[in-house]
């Protein structure tokens, strides 16, 4: 975990499958900031509220499974106050990560640069939606720095 400070709480952001490709990836969905640029934001977001960002990336669904149960644990020790996840395309297929989020009990806010109910019909349904604290759609890279500032928030 990226903490400067052993006191400093840190949220995860956790991001999926292409989100590496960010920059160059469809830019008219998804416009031209790069992942780093994402993970700068979110470092200076969470900043500002007093909040260490450990931002990851990964395309295997195992390896962000991993990321939640850690998560969890850092949850319930009172060293993280949740995640923001966005899990790419594994959103609309993974029941695994549903149920790394469920059995984790850690906050998770759901984010997508993109309106997926605007785009195609597989894109409307979430299997993370119905177990995540809250979700923000569409609303482009600063769905990132919402989120950071609902879960610190939310732990007070
Ligand atoms: C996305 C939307 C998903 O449908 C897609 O598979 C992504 C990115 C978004 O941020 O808009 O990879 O999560």
């Amino acid at each position: 975990m990226d903490r400067k400070d052993p006191m400093t709480r840190t949220v995860l952001v956790l991001n999926g499958p292409n989100l590496n490709l960010l920059g160059q990836r469809e830019p008219a969905v998804y416009g031209s900031t790069t992942l780093a640029d994402v993970e700068a934001l979110c470092r200076h977001s969470a900043q500002a509220l007093g909040l260490s960002a450990d931002c990851r990336q990964s395309n295997h669904e195992g390896v962000l499974i991993d990321a939640i149960h850690e998560a969890g644990r850092e949850h319930a020790a009172g060293r993280l106050v949740g995640v923001v996840f966005n899990a790419g395309a594994y959103t609309h297929t993974s029941v695994a990560l549903h149920d790394a989020i469920k059995g984790s009990a850690v906050p998770v806010v759901e984010v997508h640069i993109s309106n997926v109910h605007a785009r195609e019909p597989f894109r409307h349904h979430s299997y993370l939606s119905p177990a995540a604290a809250g979700v923000i759609v569409g609303l482009g890279i600063d769905g990132y720095r919402l989120a950071i500032d609902a879960l610190a928030r939310r732990a007070g």
